[in-house]
């Protein structure tokens, strides 16, 4: 028997591009994962195009692998993700040393991509498929894995916010059957998952249907996997606020399974901002919205994306923004400094001066930080259920998460990962909890 040849894969963006890793290694039967590119048969970078920084990492991530190409011309280097969807065979003219090229929703066809190149020939492929790339890819492997998982249950995004390349370069939005996510939670549940996060562009467009013609919105989906035994938590990311329906906010009060925790974008505070960015919600809709899932389940921990620097952004607008950080009370939150992206209508607006957009992002993520630190702190003396996720640093310790999604760190502690166990809240540092096991 020929030994397995070697993959590397490094992943860029969300966590879509997470799950469509693992989905990758797997589709390319005859490769096992290495942690090295020196050694690797296969080097695959599974791009993202969100802003200028991300999308320029992967030329720069390139060229360091040059010399690893030129003294093994045998080594295969391919281009996945949203910067191959975006750019195509562009990439193949800056960088002619990458042999594949493969966008988001085609790496079903990747072992056919990958027999080409081999045979020395270029491979490129940026379709948008209209049948589901999911359903083609073999069955996932029965190997163990650990207590937490993604599961891609919709893709794309119809939404066009003006600053933003995903529904280009992931396409529109489309959901997976019922029965398909159902059968795959089983699976990971089989092989030691407790809890699960469902993840979509805009997970909470889902709309999927079963074999039998049911249909099933991401509630009813939530509810089905509530019923799966051993399944502890479910999660979903990200959500847009128009989508939050009423069953879906009636959930976060009604199902257990549902961990305290929602991610939901608001992007800026400001109504002029937010209309510019094709958002279609106000600050004060945003505002109500929030008040419904408190009323539904007043502990929730709500974290937010936000943009600063955006097209015309005055100080006022700013203002507005961080006033609304201060109202919502985000216990964590994810800024970033607009990036204009070719092809988005906002890139053809006027750009605030870069010094003035650093200032406002350093402003927002210190009154972010100062937030999550008061959030974290009531924590404090509660007892609350960890699921233990790995050993921490230290000899006997354990770190897990509380369904707030803070991680805490438990000395002591014998229990194995994946399993769950009550803890008190002894200490808040930085971006962490320390516990100890309650009854021990
Ligand atoms: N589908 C998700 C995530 C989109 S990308 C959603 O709708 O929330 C994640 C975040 O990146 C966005 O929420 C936004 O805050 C940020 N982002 C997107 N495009 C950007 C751009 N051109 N410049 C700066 N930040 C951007
Ligand atoms: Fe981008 Fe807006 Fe769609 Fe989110 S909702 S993926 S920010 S276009
Ligand atoms: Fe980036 Fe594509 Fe995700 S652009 S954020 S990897 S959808």
């Amino acid at each position: 028997m020929t030994s397995p040849k070697k993959l590397f894969i490094k992943t860029y963006g969300c966590q879509m591009n997470v799950y469509d890793s693992e989905r990758m290694a797997e589709a390319l039967k005859g490769y096992e994962q290495t942690d090295t590119p020196e050694d690797a048969d296969m080097i695959l970078l599974n791009t993202c195009h969100i802003r200028e920084k991300a999308a320029e990492k992967v030329y720069s991530e390139l060229g360091r692998y040059k010399p690893l190409k030129d003294a093994r011309p045998d080594l295969k280097i391919g281009v996945a993700g949203c910067v191959a969807q975006a750019e195509g065979g562009e990439i193949m003219r800056r960088q002619p040393m990458v042999d594949l090229v493969v966008g988001p929703q085609s790496y079903h066809r990747l072992p056919e991509m990958e027999a080409k190149v081999l045979t020395g020939e270029k491979a490129l492929d940026t379709d948008f498929p209209i049948d589901d790339k999911f359903e083609h890819l073999a069955a996932r492997p029965k190997a163990a894995r650990g207590p937490t998982a993604f599961l891609t249950v919709q893709e794309g995004c119809d939404k066009f916010c003006a600053f933003c390349v995903v529904p280009y370069t992931r396409g529109a939005e489309v959901s997976r059957p019922v029965d398909r996510i159902l059968t795959e939670a089983r699976d990971l549940v089989e092989r030691g998952v407790r809890e699960i996060t469902l993840l979509g562009q805009n997970v909470n467009a889902y709309h999927g249907f079963g074999t039998d013609g049911s249909e099933a919105t991401l509630a009813q989906l939530i509810w089905k996997l509530d019923k799966i035994d051993g399944l502890e938590r479910i999660r979903f990311t990200t959500s847009h606020p128009n989508d939050m329906t009423d069953e879906l906010i009636e959930a976060h009060g009604t199902c257990d399974k549902l961990m305290p925790y929602l991610h939901l974008p608001v992007q800026s505070g400001s109504d002029k901002i937010l209309k510019r960015m094709n958002r279609s919600h106000t600050r004060d809709s945003y505002l109500k919205l929030i008040e419904r899932i408190r009323d539904a389940r007043p502990d929730i921990l709500i974290s937010g994306d936000f943009i600063v620097g955006f097209p015309e952004e005055t100080d006022q607008d700013h203002a507005d923004t961080l006033d609304i950080i201060r109202e919502v009370n985000f216990g964590q939150g994810f800024s970033f400094k607009y990036s204009p992206r070719p092809g988005t209508p906002a890139a053809e607006r006027p750009e605030v001066e870069a010094a003035v957009a650093d200032a406002r992002l350093q402003e927002l993520q210190a009154l972010i930080a100062h937030q999550q630190k008061a959030i974290q702190d009531t924590m404090l003396g509660r007892e609350l259920d960890v699921l233990f996720e790995k050993p921490g640093k230290f000899e006997g310790q354990m770190m897990g998460k509380t369904g707030y999604l803070h991680a805490v760190h438990v000395k002591n502690c014998d229990l194995p990962r994946g399993a769950i166990a009550r803890v008190r809240i002894i200490e808040s540092v930085r971006n962490s909890l320390a516990g100890e096991l309650v009854n021990k």
